[in-house]
């Protein structure tokens, strides 16, 4: 038990072998599928400069204004723990020269942080599936990156709704922005506190607020849709024609904003209803203005990032489950030479591909306790008798059954193979869920 004063930090989770062997298994088919896609993996700093974030997610947004992990360094530089992976992406590319005339496809998956109130599905360290596309203008991008998102959900067996919306171009927001206030203001009195404070500097975070009277308010509020440039209209129009003929049903959201500045035009969330207030699976949308916000070329480019949490979550609730990877034999030593064959021989059973772990030296008593423990398929204990050569045979035991084998020493490989144990291949993390049809190995 940890000690008093010890703990992780709030919000912010431990993950042991039999959890990681899920989200190992939920990594490997999202990469997969991310293949067939065309994208690279790209790995980034957990760190960055604290103006990076302010100048690409919005000052005025909730993440930067209250939310970011931000402190001096021993330099006195201003660093935070990203929030997102976007804005890490799009300076990574723009440093290192990589956006000129070129598309791009990339992926990143880890953990991003938010001082936000952490429940059910929100932490404070958190992990993300990120998708960035560069260089692709037409709606026909849009409408591939959602057919992605859709084909990821679909792998994992996660069922959501896909909602859509398009904010249209800054110009066209601006003027929609003024609109809105004139709405808002004479109803300020039936607005949350955090909405007051919104109205002024980011009027359009009302419109996904979850207070019930906020939610009355926006319901007449003027729709952006309503109001977008012609260009964003006809993008906006094609882009759903593309995803009626991919098949991919959606509904059309007018409130739906997102929390950060980023984005132009298209914006999507998958949600779903199974897991409480945080239903955002995934969410993402285009963001061409940001590259050259940021000081790179003129560049379109979208995206999105899953929670994998939360899919996690919503695999659990749909019955998925896996067997923690299992040792394949535990091998104990009862003196100090039999410890030294043991080391040996452990060494070449797993260049073989067999999972051991080895033991002692140490009493039969304890030993036989540790194999228990180690829950390995099989275990077997040797002792100078055994390896005198004086016909003192081993005894290979199948822990939790009946399988048994007795030999000598140097067949010890064949006995493991009649009872079955499988070399060559790492131990398999088969799915439980008897409706899954998937090998996830
Ligand atoms: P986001 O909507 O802030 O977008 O986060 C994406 C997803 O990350 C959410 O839908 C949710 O599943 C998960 N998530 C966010 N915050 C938490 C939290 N505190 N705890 C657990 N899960 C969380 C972005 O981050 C954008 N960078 C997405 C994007 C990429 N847009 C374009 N490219």
């Amino acid at each position: 038990m940890a000690h008093k004063g010890l703990q992780a930090v709030r919000g912010m989770n431990d993950l042991f072998p039999e959890d990681t062997v899920a989200w190992q298994a939920l990594e490997t088919i999202l990469r997969e599928q991310l293949r067939r896609y065309g994208f690279g993996e790209i790995r980034l700093p957990l760190l960055e400069h604290s103006e990076l974030f302010a100048r690409a997610i919005g000052d005025v947004t909730d993440i930067v204004q209250k939310e970011m992990y931000t402190f001096l360094d021993r330099n006195g530089d201003s660093l935070t723990l990203r929030p997102e992976g976007t804005a890490g992406v799009v300076r990574a590319l723009i440093e290192h020269g990589r956006l000129r005339g070129t598309q791009a496809r990339l992926y990143y998956v880890g953990p991003m942080f938010r001082h936000e109130r952490p429940q059910k599905g929100r932490y404070r360290q958190f992990h993300q599936l990120g998708v960035e596309m560069f260089g692709l203008a037409d709606p026909s991008s849009d409408a591939e990156l959602i057919a992605l998102s859709a084909r990821l959900l679909d792998s994992i067996g996660v069922r959501a709704e896909l909602q859509i919306n398009s904010l249209g171009t800054p110009e066209a927001r601006a003027h929609y922005r003024e609109l809105l206030r004139q709405y808002l203001r004479p109803q300020t009195e039936r607005l949350c506190p955090d909405c007051r404070e919104r109205l002024e500097r980011n009027p359009l975070r009302v419109l996904d607020c979850k207070v019930e009277s906020c939610r009355t308010v926006a319901a007449d509020a003027p729709r952006l849709l309503e109001h977008l440039d012609s260009e964003s209209a006809a993008h906006f129009q094609q882009l759903r024609s593309y995803l009626d003929v991919l098949g991919i049903s959606y509904r059309v959201n007018t409130s739906l904003v997102r929390g950060l500045d980023y984005y132009h035009r298209t914006v999507f969330e998958w949600v779903s209803d199974a897991l409480g207030a945080q239903g955002t699976v995934l969410a993402g949308g285009r963001y061409d203005g940001l590259v050259e916000q940021l000081g790179g070329p003129a560049t379109p480019a979208l995206g999105f990032a899953a929670g994998l949490e939360r899919l996690l979550a919503l695999r659990a609730l749909a019955g998925s489950a896996y067997p923690a990877a299992r040792v394949q034999l535990f091998l104990g030593a009862l003196d100090p030479q039999a410890m030294a064959a043991v080391l040996q021989r452990a060494e070449a059973l797993r260049a073989g591909g067999v999972a051991v772990v080895v033991g002692g030296p140490a009493s039969l008593k304890v030993l036989l306790k540790q194999a228990e423990r180690s829950e390995a398929q099989m275990q077997a204990i040797v002792g100078a008798a055994q390896l005198s050569g004086d016909g003192a045979p081993i005894r290979l035991r199948e822990q939790g059954g009946s399988g048994t084998w007795e030999g000598s020493w140097s067949e010890l490989e064949s006995g493991l193979r009649s009872l079955g144990v499988d070399f060559g291949t790492p131990p398999p993390h088969t799915e439980r869920n008897p409706m899954a049809t998937r090998s996830v190995t």
